[in-house]
């Protein structure tokens, strides 16, 4: 294995899309970032200097940072902000990790802008274990937002109103021919007839949820969230933000010109979205015509749940699972949205979500605060005061969504702000059961883990019931992002062997905001690889 550096430059760009010029924040000039190829077992050193005049943080999504918590980056739970002109350097190793990865910024919604892939490699002279593609591709499925990110956040936070739209989905950056003046702004791949191409799928984008599908080809999925898959061919597939997957395409149709197509998965009813789809072209060497094949089949409609749940189904792990058959903490989550009554402190004009509420987004009723310094360093120095350590290990009120119609909200399922957290001790084995749930809608909901892959080991439709409930030990997908299906469950396991403070939190970056996530706490362990070692000396203050 070797070492390799990487220098992030954090800089303001200017660019125009749909007919708008704007600022955007991005990584030496380049958007979106630069890609970091690297090697299994690599040890991985970048530089992070910031240029602007805002604050950032970079999270490398999907690396399991085993004893490196301090480099994982989500801003106020490891490390505070990396402010104007201060520099940061991130150092981890990955650790029996490879695959597709992405890093992307972890403040405010900087990531619409703030991403790049991250490609890791079987350690030399390991293939693949599927035959070795002609050529590999990046994908990164993204949004396009013509207002300034961090407003926006911040005035769709404070007006306590519904959710904003993206001005575009984009692939690689680009729009497409669909969107205004984006006529020649277009992502292309060329092909050689009869070649298999290996496609690096990542979904930075912020707020929505989106199939994939290239017109008349198929798809066969090898890897999920950068572990290997049993193959599984389909039409399109699903990726919610913060999830990847690797995808064979073999360019087998006549030659020409063939779409490949971003549309939205919008699978709550009421929930906003981007209705025209994102392309870019998949064009065959020698085709001469400039028509392009639209995926007529492959892209199912916005809110076709079936579809999502066949490309679920055909998740499976190549290889046997190790999942634990013992579980020592179960915990039971609930994770929604709804609407906090407005109270006599609040500013009037805010309180615009149903029932003159504030939109909010809670785990177990509970709506997560950041709290003004890093937990992890709270945690580690033992400063009081910034987090509790009494996150429920189940809702307070149970707000049962197979029963309950939106006009019809109980009174007690508002959530309370606060920043409470989990403790496991060191090597727990934890189940989660996430229930999707929620007084305004419930939807899809994209659930990252920070620190640890873990086993999907079941979902289901409804309130989950463990009498009829169907787990699968055997070879469920490992996973780092889950969508919790909309009105559903998923059950996922993991060992909790990596000490330090681990966000977990809906990867839609609205939900973030309104307060959907937690963190867990791991304490060390006795040996020494059981413990975190000291905070880097140049860890930004708050
Ligand atoms: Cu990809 Cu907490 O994030």
């Amino acid at each position: 294995s070797s070492t390799r550096f990487y220098d992030f430059k954090v800089q303001t760009m200017r660019i125009r899309k749909l007919c708008n010029t704007k600022n955007i924040v991005a990584i030496n000039g380049i958007f979106p970032g630069p890609v970091i190829y690297a090697q299994e077992d690599d040890r991985i050193i970048v530089k992070v200097t910031n240029e602007t005049p805002f604050n950032t943080t970079i999270h490398w999504h999907g690396i399991r940072q085993k004893l490196s918590c301090w480099f994982d980056g989500p801003s106020y739970i490891t490390q505070c902000p990396i402010q104007a002109s201060q520099t940061f350097t991130y150092e981890f190793t990955l650790v029996n990790q490879k695959g597709t990865f992405f890093w992307h910024a972890h403040f405010s919604w900087l990531r619409a802008t703030v991403y790049g892939a991250f490609v890791v490699y079987p350690k030399t002279g390991v293939p693949y274990p599927f035959k070795h593609p002609f050529e590999e591709h990046i994908i990164i499925l993204g949004e396009h937002w013509n207002q300034d990110v961090v407003q926006l956040e911040r005035s769709t936070v404070g007006s306590g109103g519904g959710p904003p739209v993206a001005d575009a989905y984009t692939i690689n950056g680009h729009p497409g021919p669909n969107y205004n003046c984006s006529k020649n702004d277009v992502y292309e791949i060329n092909v050689v007839p009869g070649k298999t191409y290996l496609l690096r799928l990542i979904h930075a984008g912020l707020n929505s949820e989106n199939f994939f599908a290239i017109a008349n080809h198929k798809l066969t999925i090898v890897e999920a969230d950068a572990e290997y898959t049993k193959p599984f061919t389909t039409d399109r597939v699903m990726l919610g933000p913060g999830q990847t997957l690797n995808i064979l395409v073999t360019a087998d149709q006549p030659t020409g010109k063939y779409s490949m197509a971003m549309g939205p998965y919008s699978s709550g009813q009421g929930v906003a979205f981007q209705n025209i789809l994102a392309i870019a072209h998949f064009q065959y060497a020698g085709a001469l015509t400039n028509s392009v094949s639209l995926p007529a089949n492959e892209l199912p409609s916005v809110s076709d749940n079936l579809a999502v749940k066949t490309v679920m189904d055909g998740l499976r792990s190549l290889y046997t699972s190790n999942v634990s058959k013992e579980i020592d903490t179960n915990l039971f989550i609930t994770i929604g949205l709804n609407v906090q009554k407005c109270h006599s402190k609040t500013p009037k004009q805010n309180c615009r979500g149903i029932n003159n509420g504030i939109m909010a987004a809670s785990m177990n009723n509970i709506s997560f605060i950041k709290p003004t310094i890093s937990l992890l360093e709270a945690y580690y120095k033992n400063i009081n005061g910034s987090y509790t350590e009494d996150f429920p290990g189940a809702p307070l009120k149970f707000y049962d969504f197979v029963n309950g119609a939106p006009n019809n909200i109980p009174n007690d399922t508002q959530s309370l702000n606060g920043t409470r957290v989990k403790v496991l001790e060191y090597g727990t084995r934890v189940q989660l059961i996430l229930q999707n749930t929620g007084t305004v809608t419930t939807e899809n909901h994209p659930i990252h883990l920070h620190g640890f892959s873990f086993y999907v080991v079941g979902y289901g439709s409804g309130n989950y019931n463990p009498k009829i409930a169907n787990f699968n030990l055997v070879d469920p997908p490992y996973m780092n992002t889950i969508g919790v299906p909309v009105g559903g469950w998923t059950a996922v396991r993991f060992v909790a062997d990596n000490p330090g403070v681990w966000f977990i939190h809906c990867h839609l970056d609205l939900h973030q905001s309104w307060g959907l996530g937690t963190a867990f706490i791991v304490k060390n362990g006795k040996g020494e690889l059981e413990t975190l070692p000291h905070p880097p000396a140049d860890l930004p203050r708050c």
